[in-house]
């Protein structure tokens, strides 16, 4: 199916995902068609949806006009059989292998033969979801990142028979959806942008384990140093003005200290076991008692917003 041709969208899941990767097809004038198990999830998610806008309305990253356009786009459904007409379907239920799996093998009969399958798996394997579908050609990984509905990058991953047609009409489409589209070419664990995070996760671990820094410290480093350039160059480009050479010669002498755990991290176990999960128990490496979780999410999400507009300026130069 052409680009052009794609019209109509089918969520499956009304969470925290569905919801916000609603808003943003809706907003762009596709009809969105979201589904879930109980009337009492639709309504939350419409509800969420109307907080997305109001946000979005507050920092001008959308119009009354826009606004409208959501509301009206989307509509709610408890049947499968409402994604018949989808051009493109993207699961985003729940994270358990055997309930996407059963779902697909449901929906594989219900899909128009030509429609695009999509789902927003954080890191299960593509190859294993679609595993029921006899025409994997269609079929591939769509990692958005929560919050969907300001985070520009959505991974596209290729699973073992995904065709290069669907990879790019998907890549132009999520351009439409003023996203920021990278393809990963193998169905591997964690992608790309979670492989990074990840490795960054570990060694921040590591060196509050080694006593090296402190929390604060560990997390101060990461957002005045590396983060403050990871906005405008990631990586690779980074060593390419450091210097290949330099990098080389760093790389020799450091990575032999850096951390290669194969292991969960024991220090998060600790945690868990102490019920200290992060913000939504008020405590984990920090704590977050009176107000200062609510604060926390704020502060997040307004500098996120920040970050969103300069990122927009920026593309548009
Ligand atoms: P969520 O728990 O907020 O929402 C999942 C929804 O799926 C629930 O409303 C549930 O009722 C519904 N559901 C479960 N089984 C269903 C079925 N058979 N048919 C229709 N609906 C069904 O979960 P969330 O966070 O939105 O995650 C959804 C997917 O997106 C997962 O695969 C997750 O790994 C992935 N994801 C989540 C991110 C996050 O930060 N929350 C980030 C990127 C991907």
């Amino acid at each position: 199916m052409k680009l052009d041709s794609i019209k109509r969208i089918g969520i499956a899941g009304a969470g925290t995902m569905g919801s916000g990767i609603a808003l943003i097809f809706a907003k762009k004038g596709y009809k969105v068609t979201v589904m879930d198990l109980s009337i009492t999830l639709l309504e939350d998610s419409r509800k969420l949806v109307d907080i997305f806008n109001q946000t979005l309305l507050a920092e001008e990253l959308m119009t009354s006009d826009e606004e409208e356009r959501v509301m009206s786009n989307i509509e709610y459904s408890l049947d499968k059989s409402a994604f018949k007409d989808c051009d493109l379907i993207i699961e985003a239920i729940v994270e358990k292998l055997e309930v996407k799996q059963s779902f697909w093998k449901e929906v594989k009969s219900i899909a128009k033969k030509d429609a695009y399958l999509a789902t927003n798996t954080s890191g299960l394997s593509i190859n294993s979801i679609s595993e029921d579908i006899v025409d994997k050609t269609r079929f591939v990984g769509m990692h958005f990142w929560n919050p969907p509905h300001i985070v520009p990058l959505v991974e596209l991953i290729k699973g073992d028979e995904t065709s290069d047609e669907t990879v790019e009409v998907l890549k132009s489409l999520m351009k439409r959806i003023d996203k920021e589209p990278v393809i990963v070419q193998k169905d591997t664990p964690g992608f790309i942008g979670n492989r990074l995070q990840f490795a960054a996760f570990r060694e921040a671990l590591h060196i509050l384990k080694e006593g090296v820094g402190t929390v604060e410290d560990i997390d101060k480093a990461m957002r005045f140093g590396p983060g403050f350039r990871y906005p405008v160059l990631g990586p690779l480009e980074t060593a390419d003005l450091g210097g290949l050479d330099t990098f080389y010669y760093i790389s020799a002498y450091l990575f032999k200290n850096l951390s290669d755990s194969k292991e969960a991290p024991e220090i998060l176990k600790e945690k868990i076991d102490s019920g200290n999960l992060g913000v939504k128990t008020k405590e984990g490496f920090y704590e977050y008692f009176d107000g200062q979780d609510e604060e926390v999410i704020k502060r997040r999400d307004s500098m996120f917003i920040k970050m969103l507009k300069l990122n927009n300026s920026a593309e548009k130069k």
